[in-house]
């Protein structure tokens, strides 16, 4: 492994060769940028990501819905997508590509703060900085703006949009859910499912796609609510790593751990209600298996929200390939798409208060899940060293992609019969295995740490003996041998984190 080489290639490059993610896709066809596909380890690392996201969700008290990906124009027009949903871009004057301008000012000139500049700004930025097609060294043209929607049509001729969040969607619903929740607010739902931005220049693989499977949870509320969260008491004592909008007019700016209550009195979050869907949003993160300390929350300044937000704050992870990646936005989306949506619709979708028509406030937390998986590999990523002569990953073992292999010493009917037995034991406990008959047992374990998979069982001749098994730890890769029928439960256990290895 060259040093040289860039870290954000090594992770592609071992996403690809070991079948987490494989693209631009279709790649017979030379690949379209900002797609796909998943091989069979990245979809089950998604498949464990979206378990870890489902549990968290539901266990807060969110029911998950499922809506079609596609809706008429006049949807996006009240969402506001259709005007507001936009990304500065630039043409060269003399060969025509297209880029993203802020993201080229941003290549160019990294210390440029250009958050929140208009059109117009952008071009004297470009022109300040001398800046020239990347491919033609051509002159730039002036800053326009480009709607990042895809356009389909639904029969012959009705305008239609593939959705660009799940959360738009979700709101149509609003009157059913009222009567699913039988009239009683809060209520808060959630979407795990597909959504579609056309990006103009979708570069960095996969954080930038033109498909990708957003998870959004929305809480329908009111603003007394708002200020009388009950549930922000069980999180007022935990510290969250911030940075406020104000902190970030400092050039290098820090992040401080606050203690939630404490962000309160000082004014970082207004709303205690807002403030649990960030903590929220921040434990779902920790649930997927990202360690404290490559995670901040960051708040939007003013003039870089979304149309629809009133508040905003990111879930950062720190990466060795890009550095922080914004990977979750926490939305106070005020009453905007409720009232929205009742003015086009002509549909009544408020609540009496008083008996009088309020229209209900929308919280929500947004990501989607092939940048924390992206992320992921990346925080998970070991070189190799004198001892282990492979670069290997170190996923949490609660995400890992397969979480137990099993390994018959050798492939004898004698061996393979208590081996199946034991790797069905695993599968029907609900982990993942997978079971290995080929080549020595140094190199099976050797093609498990390369995909990160925390354990591996062997079953051997002893194990006809005295029914033990062997234990093999991928992070100190100590052995141990334990009965096999104490077996799923010690898995469990392990997986879990609530026993460790060393002290089996
Ligand atoms: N629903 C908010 C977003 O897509 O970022």
């Amino acid at each position: 492994m060259s040093s040289e080489r860039d870290f954000s290639d090594i992770i592609t490059g071992l996403a690809k060769k070991r079948g987490f993610f494989w693209g631009p896709s279709p790649e017979i066809y030379g690949g379209s940028s900002g797609f796909y596909d998943l091989g069979p380890l990245g979809k089950l690392l998604k498949n464990r990501l979206e378990n870890q996201i489902r549990s968290a969700f539901v266990r807060a008290n969110f029911w998950e819905v499922e809506c079609p990906t596609v809706s008429p124009a006049q949807v996006w027009k009240a969402s506001g997508h259709l005007d507001g949903f936009i990304d500065p871009v630039t043409q060269c004057t003399k060969c025509g590509q297209v880029y993203r301008a802020d993201n080229l000012i941003e290549e160019k000139a990294p210390d440029i703060n250009i958050a929140g500049q208009s059109v117009e700004e952008l071009s004297e930025t470009i022109t300040k900085i001398g800046l020239v097609c990347p491919s033609c060294k051509g002159a730039l043209g002036p800053v326009e703006t480009y709607n990042l929607m895809m356009r389909t049509r639904l029969g012959l001729d009705q305008e239609a949009y593939l959705r660009p969040e799940t959360a738009t969607s979700t709101y149509l619903l609003f009157r059913r859910f009222l009567t699913f929740f039988r009239d009683k607010l809060p209520a808060s739902v959630f979407q795990i499912g597909k959504a579609y931005r056309n990006e103009i220049s979708p570069r960095q693989g996969m954080l930038r796609l033109r498909e990708f499977t957003q998870t959004e949870g929305q809480i329908f509320l009111l603003e007394k609510d708002e200020m009388e969260w009950p549930q922000f008491e069980d999180i007022k004592d935990e510290k969250l790593p911030l940075v406020t909008y104000k902190a970030q007019e400092k050039d290098n700016y820090e992040t401080v751990m606050t203690k939630m209550a404490d962000a309160i009195k000082k004014g970082f979050f207004q709303k205690p209600a807002y403030a649990w869907c960030v903590y929220l949003g921040y434990d779902i993160f920790r649930k997927m298996g990202f360690s404290e300390d490559k995670m901040r929350l960051r708040q939007h300044l003013p003039t870089e929200r979304a149309h629809y937000a009133a508040d905003a704050w990111d879930i950062e992870i720190h990466t060795d390939s890009f550095g922080w990646v914004e990977c979750c936005g926490v939305h106070d989306r005020g009453n905007y798409d409720l009232s929205r949506h009742q003015e086009f619709s002509k549909e009544k979708l408020h609540v009496k208060v008083d008996k009088k028509p309020v229209v209900p406030e929308v919280l929500e937390i947004a990501f989607g899940i092939e940048r924390p998986l992206f992320c992921l590999i990346d925080n998970a990523f070991r070189p190799e060293t004198k001892e282990r002569d492979t670069d290997w990953l170190q996923f949490p073992a609660e995400v890992a992609p397969i979480q137990v292999a099993v390994f018959p010493l050798m492939g004898k009917p004698e061996l393979l019969d208590p081996a199946h037995e034991i790797f069905n034991e695993i599968m029907d406990s609900g982990f993942v295995s997978q079971f290995d008959v080929g080549g020595s047992i140094g190199k099976r374990y050797r093609r498990q740490d390369e995909v990160g998979t925390p354990f591996c069982v062997t079953i051997d001749y002893t194990t006809i003996e005295d029914g033990t098994v062997t234990i093999r730890d991928r992070d100190s890769m100590a052995q141990v041998r334990t009965h096999k029928d104490k077996l799923v439960d010690t898995m469990r256990k392990l997986i879990k984190g609530s026993v460790q290895f060393d002290t089996l």
